[in-house]
């Protein structure tokens, strides 16, 4: 008897070296079913050579993983049968049309030419290629592209998702298609795999966030839990006029605000541990200086904020206490 898997993946140590360069350097990753990790980093963190990994494109130096229960190096076969890559250059054929691309690939995986054919028509109308559905593949832009190739792996439901930068050169509205067919998939309890650039996407999207910097996970958590790491909320005031800033900053240091000047951006800020009422006391210090900001109010840091400064620390072993 087969005992169905508890996680979609559970790798250890995995490692990968291309001669002198260690694109990954014994990186430990679990992934739940029904959740969304985000895999953060630079470029040349190590993020494609982790997917590459994990879809058998590629083998690991050392360190292992498994795959829907099954070993990424000696089944192959098995893991391929369990996932589905949209990996970061779109694999589409030029000469086909997309709804082309579409039926083939539904035929190829397995399902029938009518099914084939059904699926690939709803899936071009949920991503916006219906009217460009009959013309080859060749002539659409690079957002087109990706979105065809995104549909392509939605056409099977598989246990095990990857989406390699799936929204890098889609325009905003393509964007948030792209975001809900995520949400849906994982409501269907998939288990899916998302490398960003986009910090919003991942705090968007992602259960988990692990944050990758020279091949070496240096920190995981929650997105929020990331965020706290890099500080809590904090005020924040824009003022018309460089001129005002340090006065700005002075009349909140004298109501009791550890405040800072930030002059190229026009702004001060201070920690809020007590968020609205920081926030009342910053506006009625301002307005005791005669000074009215532009724009003033409450600011959790960013994911950018905090993967700039946890992929900058370079610290390994500091997971944050997270979940
Ligand atoms: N086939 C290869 N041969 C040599 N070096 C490689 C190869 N593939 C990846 N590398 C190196 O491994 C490191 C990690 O690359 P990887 O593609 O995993 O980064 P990434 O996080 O996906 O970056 P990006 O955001 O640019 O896609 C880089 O230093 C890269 O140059
Ligand atoms: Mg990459």
């Amino acid at each position: 008897m087969t005992i169905a898997p508890q996680r979609a993946v559970v790798a250890s140590g995995l490692t990968r070296r291309f001669g002198d360069v260690t694109a990954l350097d014994g990186v430990d990753l679990e992934i739940e079913f029904g959740r969304v990790i985000g895999l953060l980093g630079h470029n040349g963190a190590g993020k494609t050579t982790t997917v590459n990994i994990l879809t058998t494109l590629l083998l690991p130096t050392d360190g292992r993983a498994e795959v829907c229960g099954h070993d990424v190096v000696r089944e192959p076969a098995k893991v391929r049968e369990s996932i589905a890559l949209a990996g970061q250059q779109a694999t589409l054929d030029e000469l086909l049309t997309g709804r082309e691309n579409l039926v083939l690939l539904g035929c190829l995986l397995g399902l029938s030419r009518r099914d084939a054919k059904a699926r690939a028509a709803e899936l071009l109308e949920r991503f916006g290629l219906a009217d460009a559905a009959d013309r080859v593949c060749g002539g659409y832009s690079g957002g087109m592209r990706r979105r065809l190739d995104l549909a392509a792996c939605l056409l099977v439901p598989r246990p095990f998702v990857v989406l390699d930068e799936p929204t890098t050169g889609l325009d905003p509205a393509s964007r948030i298609e792209v975001w809900a067919a995520v949400r849906e998939l994982v409501d269907d309890g998939t288990a899916l795999l998302l490398t960003t650039q986009y910090l919003e996407e991942a705090d968007r999207l992602a259960d988990r966030v692990v944050v990758l910097a020279g091949g070496r996970v240096v920190a995981e958590g929650t997105p929020s839990a990331m965020k706290d790491r890099v500080g809590g909320r904090r005020v924040e005031a824009i003022l018309s006029d460089a001129a005002l800033v340090d006065a700005a900053r002075d009349a909140l240091v004298a109501a009791g605000l550890d405040a800072a000047a930030e002059h190229r951006l026009c702004t001060v800020s201070a920690p809020a541990p007590r968020g609205s009422l920081d926030l009342e006391a910053a506006l009625e210090a301002l307005r005791g200086a005669d000074i009215e900001p532009v724009e003033a109010g409450l600011r959790r840091p960013t994911l950018d904020d905090a993967f700039l400064a946890l992929a900058g620390e370079q610290v390994l072993d500091e997971a944050v206490a997270a979940s």
